[in-house]
């Protein structure tokens, strides 16, 4: 049979989204209600450094009983030139699931196509669907009925605000996107075909903000662009997320960010220590959703 991967979220179906952050929801109240994943193991290759993605991964596979083994892909006999195919299948001998880490998509669209389990992408450079998962959950738990939101992100053009646009449509919000020149997303974002919502690109951080209900951000310099960082930094100096953008938002709008955040650069460190902001709860929400997330892949109902 053919795995079923989850590489940039537009594998779901809308209603299969629905269902998974309602089960992210139940798993939260009741962490250790599933054995979903006993007797099996979960590999997590990272190629990139991670402290959010790894924790919530590998504490959420150990909650639903099942074995996480965690491989720096620099300890791998990959580092030595063993194909990602051979990788692939040795490792589909073993676990019920992959998840990987890698900054260039083709390296997880070829494990995927020569895996017999299911690969998940734990980020890649245009892609972070976990995170938005996590996000969308958040989103429900403050705001109900995801359909019709419009929530704003503000900054670099990259993986998160890609993510958030392809999951976020299919559960039919607005997602506006404020970008310099230079860093915005793509016109033409292949979004999932189910997607009903929209995402309207723009220059103005005070226009996309307008009456959005979460406003949200992610750094300016992400892993892998550390070459043009100060290039990146001037760029992006007037997309940071502060008290002032937030007051241009709908009234009650809070700060969203995926961390690590550079407090002062994309983001005041008063919005994100202060009462605005439900950052920290987002953190949390990774380990809920990814569970949600393999259930679904590995043992669906
Ligand atoms: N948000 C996120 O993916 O964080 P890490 O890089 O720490 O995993
Ligand atoms: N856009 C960031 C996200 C980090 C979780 C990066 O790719 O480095």
């Amino acid at each position: 049979m053919t795995p079923r991967h989850f590489l940039t979220g537009a594998e779901l179906t809308a209603a299969e989204l629905d269902v998974l952050l309602d089960r992210a929801l139940e798993l939260k109240r009741s962490p250790l209600s599933s054995s979903a994943l006993a007797g099996a193991s979960v590999a997590l290759i990272f190629q990139k450094p991670s402290t959010r993605t790894r924790v919530s991964f590998e504490v959420g596979v150990h909650e639903l009983g099942g074995h996480p083994v965690v491989l720096r892909s620099g300890e791998m006999q990959i580092s030595r030139g063993e194909a990602l195919r051979d990788t692939a299948l040795v490792l589909s001998r073993h676990v019920a699931a992959i998840g990987l880490r890698t900054g260039d998509d083709a390296t997880i669209e070829e494990l995927a196509a020569h895996s017999a389990v299911p690969v998940i992408n734990m980020l890649s450079a245009r892609h972070h669907p976990c995170q938005a998962l996590a996000d969308l959950l958040t989103l429900r738990e403050a705001y109900g009925a995801l359909d019709g939101l419009h929530v704003a992100y503000v900054g670099d053009g990259n993986n998160v605000a890609r993510s958030l646009a392809v999951l976020g449509t299919l559960e039919g919000m607005h997602v506006a996107v404020a970008s310099p020149e230079g860093y915005s997303l793509e016109d033409d974002l292949s979004l999932p075909a189910g997607a009903k919502g929209l995402v309207t690109l723009h220059d103005d951080p005070y226009e996309a903000v307008k009456d959005a209900c979460a406003v949200y951000t992610d750094v300016w310099v992400s892993m892998g662009d550390e070459s043009a960082a100060e290039e990146r930094r001037t760029a992006l100096a007037a997309y940071r997320v502060d008290d002032a953008l937030l007051d241009a938002a709908a009234a009650g709008a809070f700060a969203m960010h995926d961390l690590p955040a550079h407090p002062g650069e994309e983001i005041s460190a008063e919005v994100l220590y202060g009462p605005r902001q439900r950052i920290w709860d987002q953190a949390e929400n990774r380990r809920h959703a990814q569970k949600a997330l393999l259930e679904l892949l590995v043992a669906p109902a």
